[in-house]
């Protein structure tokens, strides 16, 4: 064992766990309830420090726990190695997993036979709803955490085709308005500094997609002092752009102008060969959506380009025209694999989100049909008020008079 590593991940942790304030509030309680004793729980997140303080409280809280990674660059391996070696957990993890390893360690936490599924892109329920079926039975409900994921979640029960309930963590207000916005804000810098310690100002940098990850990441540019462009296919989202004061363009008009590009739809083929002909000489790329198919990688291969590593997480790709294209982190989300992750205060309050929907889960699922549930209205509250004390904040509370006022539809002014 590399025990300098296993330290590192352990200081990792431990700094997490001082930090996730939320997080070990709730958990406390769920520890003193003994919330999760006896339930089995199978999870696919990003193999981080924080992930690991979910993992650890959960199994505090009475659960068996089984983690593996939800992208096979996003794993810090010595978090994935203090989290076996020091707190127990059982991990099958680890940086740049080919694509058998990273199914394979899927294919681990399922062996467990889990009750309960934590997912993060909706990889694991995909796999229980296709090569195992068998498994189906045991499961009483899962979480799912982003955007990509509940996208497919709610195209599977659109068809009929979900077999259990599923938790859309994503959708909870203090998830993703905290999470996409400014975590994947400051995150997808992290890991751009990180990749390419290039600056940042004065530079063209398109932003694709003006969701909530998208507005964080076109937020923080501004703020680093780009030139930002937002490119959109939905024009509610594309005023609200232009009116946040980006210039809005098609892609394939942004593309010739490029310094930088991010994208970050959760669709795929934002970049490809038309977008890949006109790009400048020099361009750098990265992707902070969940999976790597927002960047082609197969256009830049038809056109001649193969990857060159010039840093740890940078491609060069040479086009024969002498055109050099740079991609960070293989297109993968350049936030976790080139950077550490959102901010530890974000994904405290997200893995509170996390922590009450499983509890919920485990109380309610028999009372749950086989669709997408958005998380209690309460729960939501509850994470937002203890976030609010950590952060040392109060705020007021409505006199009876007012309530009365905005109850009472036949008061006037
Ligand atoms: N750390 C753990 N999960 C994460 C996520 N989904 N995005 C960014 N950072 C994370």
């Amino acid at each position: 064992m590399d025990e300098e590593l296993r330290i590192k991940g352990k200081r990792r942790l431990e700094w997490a766990e001082t930090h996730m304030k939320v997080l070990n509030e709730i958990g406390g309680r769920l520890v003193r309830d003994n919330a999760f004793e006896g339930a089995k729980v199978g999870m696919a997140l990003h193999v981080e420090a924080k992930t690991g303080m979910l993992a650890v409280w959960l199994a505090r809280a009475g659960a068996e726990v089984r983690l593996a990674s939800c992208n096979p660059l996003s794993t810090d391996d010595s978090v994935a190695l203090s989290l076996k070696e020091d707190y127990g957990i059982k991990v099958y993890a680890k940086k740049w997993e080919n694509k058998e390893e990273y199914y394979g360690n899927l294919a681990s936490v399922l062996e467990m036979r889990p009750d309960y599924v934590i997912d993060d892109g909706a990889d694991l329920i995909t796999i229980l709803h296709t090569s195992r079926r068998d498994l189906l039975p045991n499961i009483k409900g899962a979480n799912e955490e982003t955007t990509t994921g509940v996208i497919r979640l709610r195209a599977m029960a659109k068809e009929g085709n979900l077999n259990f309930p599923v938790i859309s963590v994503n959708d909870a207000q203090m998830k993703h308005l905290f999470d996409n916005r400014y975590g994947t804000g400051q995150s997808t810098f992290d890991g751009w500094m990180n990749a390419t310690n290039l600056l940042v100002a004065g530079k063209v940098l398109v932003v694709a997609g003006y969701g909530w990850c998208g507005r964080g990441i076109a937020m923080r540019a501004k703020g680093l002092g780009a030139n930002v462009i937002v490119t959109e296919v939905d024009p509610v989202r594309a005023i609200e752009a232009r009116m946040d004061g980006y210039r809005v363009m098609p892609m394939i008009e942004a593309a010739r102008q490029a310094d930088i590009i991010i994208s970050a739809t959760g669709c795929k083929d934002i970049i490809t060969r038309e977008h890949l002909e006109v790009i400048k000489d020099g361009c750098v790329m990265g992707n902070s959506g969940h999976f790597d198919n927002e960047i082609s990688k197969t256009a830049l291969s038809e056109m001649g380009a193969m990857p060159k590593r010039v840093r740890e997480f940078v491609d060069e790709y040479r086009l024969p025209d002498g055109r050099r294209i740079f991609l960070i982190a293989e297109g993968r989300l350049m936030n976790l694999a080139a950077g550490q992750g959102h901010p530890v205060e974000i994904m405290d309050m997200s893995f509170a989100i996390q922590a009450l929907s499983l509890e919920h889960l485990v109380k309610d699922h028999s009372k749950l049909e086989n669709k997408v549930y958005e998380v209690p209205r309460e729960l939501d509250e509850e994470v937002a008020r203890l976030a609010l004390e950590t952060m040392g904040s109060k705020i007021d509370v409505l006199t009876p008079v007012q309530r009365r006022y905005l109850d009472d539809w036949q008061e006037g002014t």
